[in-house]
């Protein structure tokens, strides 16, 4: 089949591809003539695993251009992967996805299916085909078309693996012609086993956003079980193996941390707020995931500036490892790395050293300061430094010689922001080392203190 992905991104440019290897003819359009510039010379826009030989293997199936006319002249199918940003509200931005739309009318000569692809809340669709109608009637085009939401779920640094094995494909249709057209597409994904989800479009435009929120909820429930931990001496670690093990819960997703990033979690649950909010349903559980979600981004900085309170060094220099949202993506977008980042500049004493495989250009272009240099490894960045914080959890850092590392320091302090090492193995190798929601064996008294507090003011009441 002939198939046009509109907006080359993570979504857009993984999809098209893998549509390429399962033998459909692809074209790639985006607005940015750079990029389709860059990929037409078989350079790529964004990081991804075995992406770029993919690539290769399938050039003959695959064109880039900048045109809709183009892109648009002998295609059956064509699919909108543009971004669908957060608003000053929250609310979603359906601006890229109306545009798209505005310029697909303008441009397709024969009967279509437009596949919406771009997370997008519950009536857009139905807004996509009446820009795409309105338009039709004032060029004087008699052409059939059919709108279709298939939301997308892959997770970048695994976009590949979950693109060409999707747990399910959700597609919400309207007719059994567009319904056919979607089965023809993913015919070669379907073979071992049928993943897909036929469904009204309004459930399918919800499901992705339940989905995304669900997973939110869920990290950011963890997240508040980790500070409890801390204050009474528990084990995160523990505590998630003693619920994962339940089937009904599952040991997915149940990794406290730094707080969630990227370019979908935190947008996603604003839009579904701001969406429920229009239509006068509260969502309380999910604004206190990204309340919990902002304090927990900030619980590292607040760790490490209070570790070094009564410092008498008028200069500390902190390694950071890993500045992109999660392992084996360059993208930053939100990522707790910035805000901690910008935490740490803004006490005078704190200078920083970062590294990260991938992501630093992009980290380059957005914080330059004096106090930042930026290092070619794990090692550079750790030399000289009198603590590390482990931010990303980048495998290559699972496997960093630890005492070729603490000799190379000034201090030795070790802050795991995803719980990546055993405490008593960088405690026998010489670190002082701090996790998240992990037992503070050297301040008992603490927690004594605090559990005196509480019986003290209940007895009060
Ligand atoms: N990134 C992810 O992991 C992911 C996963 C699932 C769903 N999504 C959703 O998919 C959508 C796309 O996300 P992304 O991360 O791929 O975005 P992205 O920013 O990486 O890429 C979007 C591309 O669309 C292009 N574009 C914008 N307007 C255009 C137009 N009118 N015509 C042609 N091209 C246009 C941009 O130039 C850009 O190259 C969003 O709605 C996002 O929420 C993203």
């Amino acid at each position: 089949m002939n198939i046009t992905i509109i907006g080359v991104g993570y979504v857009g440019l993984v999809t098209g591809v893998c549509f390429a290897e399962m033998g459909h003819n692809v074209t790639c359009l985006d607005i940015d003539t750079q990029k389709i510039e860059n990929l037409q010379n078989g350079i790529l826009p964004i990081y991804e695993k075995g992406l770029q030989e993919m690539l290769v293997n399938n050039k003959k199936r695959l064109r880039f251009i900048a045109d809709y006319d183009k892109a648009l002249a002998t295609t059956n199918a064509c699919f909108i992967c543009v971004p669908t940003p957060e608003q000053e509200d929250g609310s979603c931005d359906l601006q890229y996805v109306e545009m798209a739309a505005k310029s697909i009318a303008k441009s397709m000569t024969g009967d279509l299916i437009i596949i919406n692809k771009s997370t997008s809340p519950v009536g857009t669709a139905a807004q996509i085909k009446s820009i795409i109608e309105n338009e039709l009637s004032t060029l004087c085009k008699n052409i059939s078309f059919s709108v279709v939401s298939n939301p997308e779920f892959l997770k970048e640094g695994s976009a590949i693996e979950d693109c060409m094995k999707p747990d399910r494909i959700v597609i919400g249709v309207e007719n059994t012609r567009a319904r056919q057209v979607m089965k023809e597409i993913y015919a070669s994904f379907n073979i071992k086993n049928n993943r897909m989800l036929f469904m009204d479009i309004a459930s399918a435009e919800l499901t992705k956003y339940a989905s995304n929120a669900m997973l939110a909820t869920r990290i950011s429930f963890m997240n508040e079980m980790a500070n409890l931990c801390e204050k009474v001496n528990a084990n995160i670690n523990d505590i998630r193996l003693g619920i994962g093990s339940d089937q009904r819960i599952g040991p997915d997703f149940l990794y406290a941390g730094m707080g969630f990033g990227g370019s979908c979690f935190p947008k996603d649950v604003s839009a579904l707020i701001a969406f429920a909010t229009q239509n006068k349903i509260e969502m309380p559980i999910l604004s206190g995931a990204l309340e919990t979600n902002a304090k927990q981004k900030k619980i590292m900085g607040t760790k490490v500036k209070k570790y070094f309170e009564s410092s008498f060094e008028n200069r500390i220099k902190i390694a950071i490892w890993g500045l992109s949202f999660k392992p084996e993506t360059d993208d930053i977008r939100e990522a707790p790395s910035l805000v901690l980042i910008k935490d740490l500049l803004d006490d005078p004493k704190f200078e920083l050293s970062l590294y990260d495989p991938i992501a630093m250009s992009h980290v380059k272009r957005q914080v330059q300061h004096e106090k930042v240099i930026y290092c070619s490894s794990e090692y550079e960045a750790a030399q000289g430094a009198h603590a590390i914080i482990l931010v990303t959890d980048w495998k290559q850092f699972r496997f960093a010689d630890m005492k070729k590392i603490l000799q190379s320091m000034q201090g030795k302090v070790f802050f795991d922001g995803r719980n990546q090492y055993s405490a008593c193995e960088m405690e026998k190798i010489g670190f002082t080392y701090f996790g998240i929601g992990l037992q503070n064996k050297k301040n008992p008294t603490q927690i004594l203190q605090s559990l005196k507090e509480h019986s003290n003011a209940r007895v009060k009441k």
